[in-house]
């Protein structure tokens, strides 16, 4: 996995087990028409196509306790080693499907109350990474016609209509588009990312600064 900077609470790693439930919380909140839990567990433990990450925030004060060398504090936290256990926070996920050079992702969510601070991008950004260190030369996906912010960002993120199918979400009948990134070695595609990278972390640095809390 690309390593985001050591300053930074936020990281995407591979979903286990273990982060279904959490990961279901999001899904209902996300999806009208949201997966079932054994969707999950299939596709991180029996789908040889699939690859999922959660998106998670690591509580900085733990290990900031733990570098402070005043006596006390290092005798209280013996006695109370869970004051230093570091809390890992589940805060998205998302994944793809690798068909043979395309990483096809199938799904990504943020939980509904740290959106619009740049987890999004950030999320994505892991799997775009993930999926160019697996040997995918584009990203693709489908979207709804009215979902105007994940359409927002995929198109920030490069990616362009490329079909629609029609009826697509049995819910209310609505069409998927079909959106698609440049070749991912071609152009200016990757630089680009990278500027989008450069310019996401800075902002999230600067969200810290100014007393932006996870909870
Ligand atoms: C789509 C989703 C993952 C985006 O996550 P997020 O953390 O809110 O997005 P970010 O804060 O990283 O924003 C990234 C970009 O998305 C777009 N965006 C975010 N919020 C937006 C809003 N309220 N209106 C319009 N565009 C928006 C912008 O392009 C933004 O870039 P900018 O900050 O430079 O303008 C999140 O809204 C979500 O989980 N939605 C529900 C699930 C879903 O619809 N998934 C997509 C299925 S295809």
């Amino acid at each position: 996995m690309s390593t985001p900077p050591a300053e930074l609470p936020f990281y995407v790693r591979p979903m286990q087990l273990a982060d279904v439930p959490a990961v279901m919380a999001i899904e209902h909140t996300a999806f009208s028409l949201p997966w079932p839990e054994g969707a999950y567990r299939h596709e991180i433990t029996k789908n040889e196509l699939a690859h999922y990450y959660v998106l998670c925030f690591r509580s900085p004060s733990a290990p900031q306790q733990a570098r402070v060398s005043s006596w006390w504090r290092r005798l209280r936290d013996s006695l109370r080693p869970e004051a230093a256990a570091p809390r890992e926070v589940l805060l998205g996920y998302g994944g793809f499907w690798m068909m043979v050079d395309e990483a096809h992702i199938s799904t990504i969510a943020v939980r509904q109350d740290v959106r619009g601070r740049g987890l999004g991008e950030f999320l994505l950004l892991g799997l775009l990474d993930e999926a160019r260190r697996l040997g995918a030369q584009t990203a693709t996906l489908e979207v709804r016609v009215s979902n105007t912010v994940a359409r927002a960002l995929y198109t920030k993120y490069g990616f362009r209509e490329t079909g629609r199918r029609v009826a697509y979400y049995h819910d209310n009948n609505e069409d998927a588009i079909i959106m698609t990134t440049p070749v991912f070695t071609v152009g200016n595609y990757w630089p680009m990312i990278e500027a989008h990278r450069t310019a996401l972390l800075a902002r999230l640095r600067q969200q810290l600064k100014e007393g932006w809390q996870v909870e």
